[in-house]
């Protein structure tokens, strides 16, 4: 099967499409696109502190993709569940796993009925690698918060990350390339960005060429949902660092805490 945008590519702007992007042979071609070695070195092991610093252990990995963290997590003595929208990907990441050494316990779930497939409590919710850019309404991006925030201990977290598109939208695109995409001789840009898409083009050594069509989440936006959703507080990176200049990250990653805190926030004391 070949990925299908129609005649007009540009109007293709649904939440459901992403089925259909997911097709075999890019499936097979992701890994050249992120090389698991060199996204390794370069992200460290910035997701394996964050949970451990706050006593996390149960992981639920809602984009499951190939595989890459959930493999990650299952490697240091995390309880991990893998899930995914995708059978495709789903496939590839038990597939990589068994052959480190590690059966994945996967979940086939969109994440907008997630808590219909997924019936357990877990500690952390990770969405990573620029999923959640997937969804195409509001609608869409409130009801999976929601199930995620479901899918949580009282006191349990959620870790989104996206690429920055607020730096796109404003001032055009550029990439250090650094962190996800660390595939040699594999380029991802932006074909088409308006503030409904981010059409992308992923080229690969053999020339052959597939395509994402993605929202282009602003930041502060993604961390609004996530509050008014129920999270009380979201803590932002900027390609891993806790300092950064608003423009420079290629990629944000937001931790969103759902424990009520004892003290009251800040502004509302002073309101
Ligand atoms: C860009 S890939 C990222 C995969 C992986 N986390 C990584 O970093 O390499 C996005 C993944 O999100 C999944 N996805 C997108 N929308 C979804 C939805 N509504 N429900 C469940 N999975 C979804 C896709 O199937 C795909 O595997």
């Amino acid at each position: 099967m070949e990925q299908n945008y129609g005649k007009n590519p540009t109007t293709v702007r649904a939440t459901d499409h992403y089925k259909s992007e997911y097709v075999k042979s890019f499936v097979d071609k992701w890994d050249e696109l992120i090389n698991w070695e060199a996204r390794a070195e370069s992200e460290g092991d910035f997701f394996i502190r964050e949970l451990k610093k706050r006593g996390k252990k149960r992981v639920l990995d809602v984009a499951t993709g190939t595989g890459f963290h959930s493999v990650r997590l299952v490697q240091e003595g995390f309880d991990v569940t893998s899930a995914d929208g995708s059978m495709e990907m789903l496939g590839k990441a038990f597939d990589n796993s068994r052959r480190r050494g590690h059966i994945l316990r996967t979940v086939h779930a969109d994440w907008r009925w997630l808590n219909r497939d997924v019936h357990n409590k877990f500690d952390a919710v990770i969405c990573l690698g620029n999923s959640f850019t997937h969804l195409f309404s509001e609608r869409d991006r409130r009801k999976a918060l929601a199930e995620f925030y479901a899918a949580l201990r009282h006191d349990g977290i959620l870790i989104l990350d996206q690429r920055n598109y607020d730096a796109i939208l404003d001032n055009g695109f550029s990439s250090k390339h650094t962190y996800y995409y660390c595939g040699d001789n594999v380029s991802a840009e932006p074909e088409h960005v308006d503030d409904g898409l981010a059409r992308f083009c992923y080229t690969f050594p053999d020339k052959s060429q597939y395509h994402l069509n993605m929202f282009p989440l602003r930041a502060s936006y993604v961390t609004r949902l996530m509050k008014e959703v129920g999270f009380q507080q979201v803590s932002t990176y900027g390609d891993f660092q806790e300092t950064y200049r608003q423009d420079d990250p290629d990629f944000f990653i937001h931790i969103a805490e759902k424990e009520y805190p004892k003290e009251e926030p800040e502004e509302e004391k002073q309101s």
